[in-house]
């Protein structure tokens, strides 16, 4: 018996709007997996429109032309269409284009973090109105399933802290460099030849991208509204192969890594580049692949890991969504699981811990003169302001020229640290501006 509809379901029809990368493998998909589909399922999960404005270009899949239209709102507007996939991404029309589909009662499935980032609660107050479901599993992590895991495996937890390798770009230029002890824009190049990158790579390389996913994730893990302009975000564009040479020595791996923490009424949330222990799980997510810790104070340290980019992985998780939306139409049970985790009326709002109140350790390298004194001046100033040194390396003997003196401290704050490196970057011996990189040792999570 169906007792959500008062007639059996044949079929749940599916309308994809934007055939770029993803649209075209979830085309693939929902075509070429009919069957498996079905099987988990019962009935058909037909793909009955797609929209797109260039319907010449060839996608690497066989889409009958019937199926094809440039009008968005033919998909939008068709009473037989029940869920619609939204694979446009950015900001306009894609919301316009939502929020349309939702008030027309149409289950969303969308890609689009930068989207879910600036506008979500927009959206989620839209699908808590029209009673429908919205998936966006594929805006974090590309193919791997941890909004489902946060939103239902985790629902036990209150989730402490989150660590994350969030953007593939940025991981596969900083595994590169490590490995191959490359240069940044030369592996920034082949990043985007791959296939990896943005189409403008800067939201990849400057963390926006990693933002965006951050946002999503507090939203769910913490029970939160947020938005990516509350995060602290900063790229990777500043690290050089000496630095990952030095972040080795010391036994460390750079990573761009997506952090939040939550601790009663306040979060932390932000995105850097990241010295991470390399005995540490998550620092041998390597290439373009994504790992995303959830540390949970009933279930301790999770970690997710999977292809976070690319056409098919995408397109895997979009059409999970799909799938899982399908089954509540067919059982009458959508809005079972709120968008947001949390019921959106019950959630907590928190402070945002301001970035020069946050404590961490450091690596500091700085470009000084290799002369007598030099190295007591930079650890007076370290010392005046409360910061103490663990190491100190410095390769390299250039007599009065600059050389790289790197330090890495105890755990220090934000505040002091920046605080002293204004006094030691206008030192005379001091040539350019320090590089800080902040450290993670994983001793919050193990504790
Ligand atoms: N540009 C993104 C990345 C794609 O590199 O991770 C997936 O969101």
């Amino acid at each position: 018996m169906n007792k959500g509809n008062d007639t059996v379901r044949q079929s749940i029809q599916v309308g994809v709007i934007g055939l770029g990368t993803v649209g075209s493998g979830v085309a693939r998909i929902l075509l070429e997996q009919g069957e498996l589909l079905q099987q988990r399922l019962g009935v058909p999960l037909r793909l009955v429109r797609l929209a797109d404005l260039d319907l010449e270009r060839d996608r690497g899949v066989k889409i009958p032309r019937k199926l094809l239209t440039t009008d968005a709102r033919e998909i939008i507007d068709n009473p037989e269409i029940d869920i619609v996939a939204e694979l446009i991404g950015g900001i306009h029309p894609a919301k316009e284009l939502i929020l349309s589909a939702i008030a027309g009662g149409k289950h969303v499935v969308t890609a689009n973090k930068a989207l879910l980032a600036a506008h979500g609660d927009e959206i989620f107050e839209a699908v808590d109105k029209s009673g429908v479901d919205i998936g966006f599993e594929a805006s974090v992590g590309g193919g791997i399933p941890v909004i489902r895991a946060i939103r239902e495996g985790l629902s036990s937890n209150a989730i402490e802290s989150i660590y994350g390798i969030i953007n593939g770009t940025s991981n596969y230029i900083l595994t590169k460099m490590t490995d191959e002890g490359k240069a940044f824009n030369e592996v920034l190049a082949e990043a985007h030849s791959a296939g990896y990158a943005e189409a403008d790579p800067t939201l990849d390389i400057e963390g926006t991208d990693s933002a965006h996913k951050l946002a999503i994730l507090i939203n769910l893990a913490f029970g939160m509204p947020m938005d990516d302009q509350s995060i602290y975000t900063e790229g990777i564009t500043q690290i050089t192969p000496l630095d990952i040479m030095f972040a080795r020595e010391f036994g460390y791996r750079i990573k761009l890594l997506a952090i939040a923490k939550c601790s009663g009424d306040e979060i932390e949330a932000r995105v850097h580049p990241t010295m991470l222990r390399e005995d540490l799980l998550i620092a041998r997510v390597g290439g373009a692949y994504n790992g995303i810790a959830l540390v949970g104070d009933a279930v301790g340290e999770t970690l997710f890991y999977g292809k976070g980019a690319g056409q098919m992985p995408t397109a895997s998780a979009v059409v999970g969504d799909m799938v899982e939306i399908a089954r509540n139409i067919l059982k009458g049970a959508s809005g079972r699981v709120p968008a947001t985790s949390f019921l959106r009326s019950r959630r907590t709002p928190r402070r945002i811990k301001p970035m020069d109140q946050i404590s961490s350790l450091y690596y500091l390298r700085i470009m000084a003169e290799d002369r007598p004194g030099v190295l007591s001046r930079i650890s007076g100033i370290l010392g005046h302001h409360q910061i103490s040194i663990s190491s100190v390396i410095q390769k390299g003997r250039r007599a009065g020229q600059s050389v790289p003196l790197v330090m890495m401290t105890q755990r220090a704050r934000e505040r002091a640290i920046q605080s002293a490196l204004k006094e030691i970057d206008a030192l005379p011996m001091v040539s350019g501006k320090t590089l800080l990189i902040r450290v993670e040792n994983g001793e919050e999570s193990r504790e």
